[in-house]
């Protein structure tokens, strides 16, 4: 008689305290035993009945779980002959890599904290928690997902939903000055991503672009990556020198700049010099990348005007994010086209670059239309400015200077200091503040320093986060954390 004919006997071990479902536990026990070979091919399933009696479950559980072994091709429903484990195909069992044999290095490792780990104290790029409008946007989103799920399913536009881009557009006039067609906005998941699409349209490849030095280290990275060539263009204290790069490059392609708060130096760039840099993309047919990561977030006072609301060029393709006004969580962000770039922006987003996140994107709509989005900015404003006035005075007794860049303290280190290992082994004491010398183009030339964002500086973080980085200052002009690259007098 065939063996296979009789139905599998396992042993299952069903634990009715654990917080997983039964379902889920009686597919776990089945996947594994089909994957470890205990249940080999054809072998037959107890019937849904009979198992559902041995553990004391219902029928419609036990189902469940079989449903759930067929949508992974682990098992195979043969009508009366039960159900039974499916023939192996190379696709379906997934191969087991050794893992510890395996090194693959997180991306951007050399200068970031690794993702997906609980920010830390100083931590950049993240905003406070403990401000985020939870229970709202927990509603909001419920709502969208409820809108969304009983509205007719259409082919979405690429460049994101309507009413989020018409909302964007009305409120970037406030806000950045800018006055824009809704049609002109482009939905991405970030300012990275804008760039992408950015660099996508323009083609560049094998041009050279001017950078900010010192600058985003990521864009410049993304520059790279997209073959072109960096041209680093020096920063003073009215941003971009434009001198400069016509001197070093008049030909470049392209320039990357933030001119409302400068990454890393704060600085807003003069009026004089965002004509210099518009006039200069006029006369030769250069592009200009706003990056405005930082939008209306800028502390003392109003933030200054969008370069983009001063461009009558169509020269300025101006780059958003709701990754520091909001949350990089969301994955949202977008790009005001040029008029003239708008519809060919539009195809390339559609060909290859579609926007994410269509629930997200209409959460964020409803966000925007009721009013939450400008409070939320001033409420934000405040709450930082607090937390940059804490960590000054907490501070005070430090004797390097120190100035404010955005959401970020700029704080020298010795000269004989490496920034990069200082930040490292700041990670290993849980704090994360970022090294400064990264930022420049020629890391061995730059003055190291540390950025401390305040963001998530609440209550008695704050004080903690201090002692620990007044321990790692203290010992760090000795062993490992000086600079190699220094010669010793
Ligand atoms: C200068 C600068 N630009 C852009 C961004 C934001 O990029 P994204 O929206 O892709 O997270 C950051 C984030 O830290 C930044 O520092």
């Amino acid at each position: 008689m065939d063996a296979s004919n009789h139905p599998a006997t396992l042993a299952f071990a069903i634990d009715r305290s654990r917080p997983v479902p039964l379902t889920t536990q009686i597919t776990a026990t089945l996947r594994m035993a089909i994957l470890d070979g205990q249940l080999e091919p054809g072998a037959r399933l107890p019937s849904w009945l009979d198992l559902a009696a041995q553990l004391g479950v219902s029928r419609g559980t036990v189902k469940a779980a079989y449903e759930s072994l067929e949508d992974e091709f682990l098992v195979v429903p043969c009508g009366a002959a039960g159900t039974r484990v499916a023939q192996p195909r190379t696709s379906i069992v997934p191969p087991t890599p050794n893992a510890e044999a395996i090194s693959i290095a997180a991306p951007l490792s050399e200068i970031t904290r690794s993702f997906s780990e609980r920010p830390l104290p100083f931590q950049m790029g993240v905003p406070a928690q403990d401000a985020f409008p939870a229970k709202l946007w927990a509603r909001l989103r419920t709502r969208a997902v409820r809108e969304d799920a009983s509205a007719p399913v259409a082919a979405p536009d690429p460049r994101g939903r309507p009413e989020l881009r018409a909302q964007i557009a009305a409120n970037l006039a406030i806000t950045r000055g800018i006055h824009c067609h809704p049609d002109q906005v482009i939905l991405t998941s970030g300012y990275k991503n804008g760039l992408c699409l950015t660099l996508l349209v323009l083609q560049l490849q094998g041009q050279r672009a001017w950078m900010e030095d010192p600058g985003y280290p990521i864009a410049r990275m993304a520059l790279e990556f997209a073959g072109l060539e960096i041209v680093p263009v020096p920063v003073d204290a009215e941003g971009l020198d434009v001198a400069r790069g016509i001197a070093m490059a008049p030909d470049a392609a392209i320039a990357i700049v933030t001119p409302g708060q400068q990454a890393p130096t704060g600085v807003t760039m003069s009026a004089e010099r965002r004509k210099e840099l518009i006039a200069w993309a006029e006369r030769h047919g250069g592009w200009i990348v706003e990056d405005d990561y930082l939008s209306e977030l800028q502390l003392d006072r109003r933030a200054a005007p969008a370069l983009m609301a001063g461009d009558t060029s169509e020269r300025v393709i101006h780059v958003g994010t709701f990754g520091k006004t909001l949350s990089p969580a969301l994955g949202l962000g977008f790009v005001v086209a040029p008029l003239p770039l708008a519809q060919r922006f539009g195809e390339v987003a559609a060909c290859l670059n579609p926007a994410p996140n269509l629930t997200t994107q209409l959460a964020v709509a409803n966000f925007l239309a009721d009013g939450h989005f400008l409070r939320h900015l001033r409420q934000m404003k405040a709450l930082y400015r607090d937390r940059r006035n804490g960590l000054c005075a907490r501070l005070n007794g430090y004797a390097m200077p120190k100035s404010f860049a955005g959401l970020a303290m700029v704080m020298p280190v010795p000269k004989d200091v490496d920034d990069v290992v200082l930040s490292r082994e700041a990670f290993r004491h849980g704090i994360a503040p970022a090294p400064l010398s990264v930022f420049h183009h020629d890391r061995s030339k730059a003055a190291p320093g540390l950025l401390l964002c305040v963001t998530n500086l609440r209550g008695n973080v704050l004080e903690r986060a201090c002692d620990t980085l007044e321990k790692l200052l203290g010992g760090a002009s000795t062993g490992n954390m000086r600079r190699s690259d220094l010669v010793e007098a």
